[in-house]
């Protein structure tokens, strides 16, 4: 895949106009989402429904998140590249809904690392449930991801689940190492690599999953994957965006999380990149300091949304280019979802 963010130029010409804010759900923008969602929330409930252990705070803690909503976007992709290529609708279901346990799985341990105190509109785990049962909540979805899969896929399957949780798993813990504190890692390059893993990883399995249980060609899942990781770039590159300017009740989750933990988000990488030494000291000691206005200040100085907004498009248009020539049954679908990743507001 090529990274549109390692040939863009440094500093745009003219600011490209950023989407309206309202909140956009991909159900209602067509009635088309508006089934899939609904046949992969019925499955996922059934699922809930039947699992139940001991103790039951556990299983209590592990549904809490699930129940609570979420956008079930890496379900949708490995529903859609199914579909995409013909493939047994009743077949995937069962498959969407370990992928949403690996989803939520993630953000339980994620919420823990980040200490962020709401996700999908409620109170996180750790926050409702004490950390100890949130990291075993988040270890029995991911157990539970792999049984669905051994029990329903191929190997393949379980294989790409575990590529997918394992990049993710890397791409947290570059995420960690990307500081301020360390020039060398505070870089759009180290960013991309980083997201790359944490974020596009698992949109690119989700989507092999899918087109796997539709038996699809060698050449129609590496097209589906490659749309998968591309979407993933957009994806998480309008996240870091909603993190610095969305308010915590669109977005459903806590924001400034990136800029409080000090964490790799490009506006900040890039405004870091392009503004005067004097300003790039200014904003680290502000961001040391907690000082968020002086930082949200140089980001927007330097145009630094519109430009994140820019390479988040050019993920897109390549996300979209990939599907091109392959006749796929879902492929306008599969270019709204891609989209929506550029409009989304939670
Ligand atoms: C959050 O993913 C984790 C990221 C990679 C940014 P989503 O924004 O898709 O979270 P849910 O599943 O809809 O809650
Ligand atoms: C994404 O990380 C979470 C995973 C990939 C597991 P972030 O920390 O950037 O995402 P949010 O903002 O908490 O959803
Ligand atoms: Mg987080
Ligand atoms: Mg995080």
């Amino acid at each position: 895949m090529n990274t549109p963010g390692d040939t863009m130029p440094n500093t745009m010409v003219g600011k490209p106009s950023l989407p309206e804010k309202s909140s956009v759900s991909l159900s209602k923008q067509s009635q088309e989402f508006q089934k899939r969602i609904l046949l992969i929330d019925q499955t996922i409930q059934q699922y809930l429904s039947t699992d139940g252990g001991e103790p039951a705070i556990l299983y209590e803690a592990a549904h809490h998140l699930i129940k609570a909503g979420g956008k079930r976007l890496r379900s949708l992709i490995t529903l859609l590249c199914c579909e995409a290529v013909g493939g047994d609708i009743a077949r995937v279901l069962p498959i969407t809904v370990a992928a949403e346990l690996l989803q939520t799985a993630s953000l339980i341990h994620d919420d823990i690392i980040d200490c962020d105190e709401i996700r999908r509109g409620v109170r996180t785990v750790h926050e409702k449930f004490g950390r100890d049962i949130a990291l075993l909540a988040g270890d029995l979805l991911i157990a539970q991801a792999f049984r669905i899969i051994g029990e329903e896929g191929t190997p393949e399957m379980i294989a790409a689940m575990g590529t997918g949780g394992v990049r993710m798993a890397e791409g947290e813990a570059a995420d960690l190492f990307m500081s301020p504190d360390h020039d060398d890692t505070f870089t759009k390059e180290h960013y991309l690599y980083m997201i790359e893993r944490k974020t596009a990883a698992f949109m690119e399995e989700a989507a092999k999953i899918g087109a796997i249980t539709g038996n699809a060609t060698e050449a129609q899942k590496r097209a589906l994957v490659e749309y998968g990781g591309c979407l993933g770039f957009a994806f998480q590159l309008r996240d870091d965006i909603l993190d610095v300017e969305a308010s915590q009740q669109v977005a459903n989750k806590s924001t400034l999380s990136d800029l409080r933990l000090k964490r790799g988000n490009y506006p900040l990488v890039h405004a870091l990149e392009v503004c005067t030494n004097k300003e790039r000291h200014k904003c680290l000691a502000a961001l040391t300091k907690g000082d968020y206005e002086v930082v949200l200040q140089i980001i927007e100085k330097y145009d630094a949304i519109q430009f994140t907004y820019k390479l988040a498009q050019s993920y897109v248009t390549q996300a979209k280019q990939a599907l091109q020539d392959f006749g796929f049954q879902t492929q306008a679908l599969l270019e709204q979802v891609a989209d929506f990743t550029l409009v989304r507001d939670y």
